[in-house]
């Protein structure tokens, strides 16, 4: 057995030791309103390739670059009217860009994965600006968990994926929204979105005009690391159920079927950000030894149900 990782409350003293660490090099899991992500220094070679090796990450999957503000991010890349557009309407919140990298930008090429581009985001979370603040430098932050398995919308999902791999996790309370920051690429003057996430297609549109998506584009690209098996359970996932049999697990949406050895409902009113907010814990909760399957409602593909049908139907594909 490993020993448990250290959770603090995210208190002022436990924010300070975090930033102290991933200033000396060490990994930090912090809370974000998306997920909890496992930080390291950016410009820190070393701390870079131990988030890939704790996480069992694959070295072309690039990684995310944290700031907390818009103005350290201009240091980083360069801005597009595009990308300004959308910071200034997303940001501090759930979004990724992906830009060109300044020639002078100090952020580690491994954490680019050898890219001229680089993805970055401002969140949210009062506790991961707070850490950002301290920090003083980008913190390369991918979702804290296992490549491949389901992401940890609480300091517990983290010591659960990852203990003896990190040196804090700082607890900041569940995860607002539950699901990873939406990806776009805004180094042209129409955004490609690369990964559904927290901010819907409909809010994208609104500010920034029609959005390339693979669904549309046959030719869009998508991010370098969008694995068709990821978000994974141990149990297989099966989708669209319209019944279930007595040794399933049911995640249900609405009015749920009936039969299910064990049954959650992602959102006994059909909302789906109250879905989103339950996705990841409620699979985790259903991931249980001797059942044959996770069956699985169907879930629109609108707002929020878009990023969240994206999930499940990796979560569902062939391992
Ligand atoms: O909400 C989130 O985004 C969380 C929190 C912790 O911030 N982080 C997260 O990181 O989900 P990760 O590493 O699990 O996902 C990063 C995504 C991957 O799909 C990766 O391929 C994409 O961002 N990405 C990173 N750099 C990129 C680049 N230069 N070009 C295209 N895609 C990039
Ligand atoms: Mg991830």
């Amino acid at each position: 057995m490993t020993e448990p990782v250290r959770i603090l409350p995210a208190t002022d003293a436990a924010i300070a030791e975090a930033a102290a660490l991933l200033c000396a090099g060490q990994l930090v899991a912090f809370p974000t309103e998306t997920v909890y992500g496992l930080g390291g220094d950016a410009t820190d070679d070393r701390a870079v390739a131990a988030i890939f090796a704790a996480k069992g990450r694959p070295s072309f999957n690039p990684l995310i670059s944290h700031l907390p503000d818009v103005e350290k991010a201009r240091e980083l890349a360069v801005f597009t009217p595009l990308a300004e557009t959308l910071a200034a309407a997303f940001w501090p919140g759930p979004l990724t860009l992906v830009l060109s990298r300044r020639p002078d930008c100090p952020v580690s090429h491994l954490a680019c994965a050898g890219l001229d581009t680089i993805a970055l985001r401002v969140p949210a979370h009062p506790v991961a600006r707070r850490l950002l603040e301290a920090v003083g430098r980008p913190v390369v932050a991918p979702s804290a968990n296992p490549s491949g398995r389901v992401s940890p919308t609480s300091a517990q999902h983290v010591a659960e994926g990852l203990s003896g791999r990190l040196a804090l996790v700082l607890d900041g309370g569940p995860c607002a929204i539950g699901l990873e920051s939406t990806v776009v690429d805004a180094t042209g003057d129409r955004p490609v979105l690369l990964r559904p996430g927290g901010v819907t297609l409909e809010a994208l549109e609104q500010v920034a005009g029609p959005v390339i998506t693979p669904e549309r584009d046959p030719d869009a690209p998508s991010s370098p690391g969008q694995l068709a098996s990821h978000y994974a359970p141990a149990l297989p996932v099966r989708l669209n159920a319209t019944d279930v049999k007595p040794d399933e697990a049911l995640l249900g949406f609405g009015p749920t079927l009936p039969g299910a050895a064990v049954t959650l409902n992602l959102s006994d009113s059909g909302d789906l950000q109250e879905a989103a907010a339950n996705l990841f814990a409620m699979l985790r909760r259903l991931d249980r030894p001797g059942l044959a399957g996770i069956a699985v409602m169907t879930l629109p593909e609108t707002g929020l149900g878009h990023a969240i049908n994206d999930r499940l139907r990796r979560a569902s594909a062939p391992r």
